[in-house]
This record gives structure tokens, C-alpha cells and sequence, in this order.
């Protein structure tokens, strides 16, 4: 078993040693500047200055695990993998490292620290298109590492480009994604076409402007913006199908049949109504519990973060159990879950606590 607080630190150790700056989380709401409401990627927050401006610690090589939110799949949590919150674990090079460093380290971070094998290991990148050369660089590198070219795949723009939808002068590029096989033992001849294999994780060669009107500009630097989703491999490396069976849910399940003498495993409606309180209850947690905290209102954010809390209310009413539960739900992932990487959470729990008691009222 490996736990969050294992897999988060053990990827800073790694980007640490090779001579990044941990810059830590940043608030979750967006400022307003690309008109997207919350942090949807780890890069948000750090796009000054992967479009050339001096970052404020003057480094140049930069890692942190950022919050994110989503809530355009709102619909679909109550699944075993749709959540509202999830931790993208990320590396930069801002005009620093290219390619050569960034294909070695992902090697390295998967074959020596999460104990891949390089033989399983598959990989897509960038097959090129009228604007953008192929990205047959990359897909030297990772032969060079040991990745089998079978296992190698150059895929289109719909696939292996990554920017940041519905806006403009967004950095953006072609980008290498990283798959392994769900199951042992299995070849990779399937590789496009099953469900056989996950997505580990995304380094995107940052080296354009998205303008407007879908043209691209060529930046002055070349960057490197790593996504790794924490919540997603964290299911994968203990070998788990349901996303709510991690260390990061299960004080708050174990909590919820509990109090409602429901079996989250025997019983469908129960388990659909706490993954959504669970998912649900943290999300408006992190948002109340923010840097630049929201709460519940009629516009914007705040009614977002009210949809969120009221839906929640609704599935305590489904399993019976009282809606102030949902402080006790709070609690555990304030003081268990989140007290390393959010100590922040902490400091304001009596606030949070106070915010969704008013809304459950
Ligand atoms: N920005 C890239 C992503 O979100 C790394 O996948």
C-alpha cells in the first residue's frame, strides 16, 4: 500500500534532488485572468511565466502538488472515478531543461521510484501536423531509455497536444504521455484501442502562444510542463478500481456506514450517495478552507460551491443520516487526509465548519 502522503512527497524528493523549487499549492480560485474560474491544471497558476516573465523566486526549474478543480463532471461523480478535487503532482522548466532531461527523469521516476518495468512502459507522442513538426526527438529519447518502439505511438492533435480550452494567448505544445498496462503479463497490441492500459502521466513541450482565431506563435523559450495525477495513480499503484478506496477517502466512507449502517460495498445507492458526499464535502472544504476562500452564494463561485454542498445534502437525506454529518466528513479530511499537504485547512477548520453548518441550515 502506498499512501498519498507517500506518493506526494516522494515525487518533491525526486524533483528536488534534481534541483527544483518546491513552490508549493496555490489557491485553487482562478484570478480571473483567463476567465476560467478555478485552477484546472497545475500550470494555471504559473502561466506568466512559462510565457517568458522572471519567476518570483528567480528559479527556473520549479515542482510543487497543486489542488485542482473541476466541476464540469459534476454529473458524473457517484462513479468510482469522477471527482470534483484531485492533485496534479508537476515539474517546470522555465526555459531551462528541455527533452533530453525531461524524458530521463519520467523514465527514472517510473522504473526507479514507482518500480515500473521499462519492458510495459508505452508512450505517445506527437505525430506532427502542418504547423509542427513530428516529434521524432522524443521518440529517439525514449528509445534510448529503453522503451521498446513497438510500445512507441505518434498520435495526432486531438491526442498529443495539450493547452488550455476556450482560451487565448495560453501557453501550449505537443506533449508525451505516459501509459503502463492495468494488468501483468499482457502485450501492448491493444494499445489504442482498449481500456487495458492507464494514463500515468503528461510532460507537454511548451513552446507556443495560443492565439486568437487558433494560431500559434512561437515563444522565445522553450518550456516543460509536467502533469501527474495523484489521485489517478494513487488507485493504480494499490491496485485498486474505485477511486474512493484510497487512503484519501476511506476514514470518510468508513465514517459514513458508520453513521448510516449502510455497506458502501453491498449496497449501490448507499455507495453512489457517499462517494458523492465524500467528493463533494472535500471540494467545498478546499474552496471554503482556500488562500482567497469562497463561500456559498447565488453567483459565480460561491453558487458552484453551493450546487456542490447542497447536492451533498440531498445524498445524506438518500442514506438517512442527518446533513450535519457532513462537518464530521470535513473534520477527517482536514485533520487526517490534507494536514501535511494543506495545513492551511487547519488553521481555518472552526471557519469551514461554520460555513457548512450555515449552508446545511
Ligand atoms: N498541463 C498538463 C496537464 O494538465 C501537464 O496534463
Amino acid at each position: 500500500m502506498i499512501t498519498s502522503k507517500q506518493l506526494r512527497n516522494s515525487w518533491i524528493k525526486f524533483y528536488e534532488e534534481r534541483g527544483h523549487k518546491n513552490i508549493g499549492a496555490v489557491s485553487l480560485i482562478g484570478d480571473g485572468s483567463t476567465g476560467v474560474m478555478f485552477n484546472v491544471a497545475g500550470m494555471q497558476p504559473l502561466m506568466p511565466y512559462l510565457l517568458g516573465k522572471k519567476h518570483p523566486s528567480g528559479k527556473t526549474r520549479l515542482c510543487n502538488v497543486q489542488g485542482c478543480v473541476r466541476t464540469v463532471d459534476i454529473d458524473s461523480v457517484g462513479d468510482a472515478t469522477h471527482f470534483t478535487f484531485f492533485e496534479m503532482m508537476g515539474n517546470w522548466s522555465l526555459g531551462d531543461y528541455f527533452k533530453k532531461e525531461k524524458t530521463r527523469w519520467t523514465f527514472e521516476f517510473l522504473t526507479e521510484v514507482l518500480g515500473f518495468d521499462k519492458e510495459k512502459i508505452c508512450s505517445t507522442v506527437f505525430e506532427g501536423n502542418d504547423a509542427v513538426k513530428k516529434d521524432t526527438e522524443t521518440a529517439e529519447l525514449l528509445k534510448s531509455l529503453g522503451i521498446k518502439e513497438e510500445n512507441i505511438f505518434f498520435l495526432p492533435k486531438k491526442d498529443n497536444w495539450w493547452e488550455l480550452e476556450g482560451t487565448v494567448d495560453t501557453p501550449c505544445g505537443p506533449d508525451n504521455e505516459w501509459f503502463y498496462p492495468r494488468e501483468d503479463g499482457k502485450d501492448s497490441s491493444d494499445f489504442l484501442t482498449g481500456n487495458r492500459y492507464v494514463e500515468i502521466g503528461n510532460d507537454v513541450y511548451m513552446q507556443y502562444k495560443k492565439k486568437e482565431g487558433g494560431k500559434y506563435e512561437e515563444l522565445d523559450h522553450k518550456n516543460v510542463d509536467t502533469g501527474f495525477g495523484l489521485d489517478r495513480l494513487l488507485v493504480f499503484l494499490n491496485g485498486l478500481d474505485d477511486g474512493y478506496k484510497t487512503d484519501l477517502f476511506d476514514d470518510a466512507i468508513k465514517y459514513l456506514e458508520k453513521v448510516s449502517g449502510l455497506s458502501y460495498d453491498n449496497d449501490e445507492k448507499a455507495r453512489k450517495a457517499m462517494r458523492i458526499i465524500a467528493d463533494h464535502t472535500r471540494t467545498a472544504t478546499m474552496l471554503i478552507g482556500d488562500a482567497n476562500g469562497i463561500t456559498p452564494s447565488n453567483t459565480g463561485a460561491g453558487y458552484i460551491l453551493r450546487r456542490l454542498l447542497r447536492r451533498a445534502i440531498r445524498y445524506c437525506k438518500n442514506i438517512n443520516i442527518d446533513a450535519e454529518k457532513m462537518c464530521e466528513v470535513s473534520k477527517i479530511f482536514i485533520e487526517k487526509v490534507y494536514d501535511e499537504a494543506y495545513p492551511l485547512l487547519l488553521q481555518k477548520e472552526s471557519y469551514i465548519i461554520e460555513e457548512i453548518t450555515k449552508e446545511i441550515k
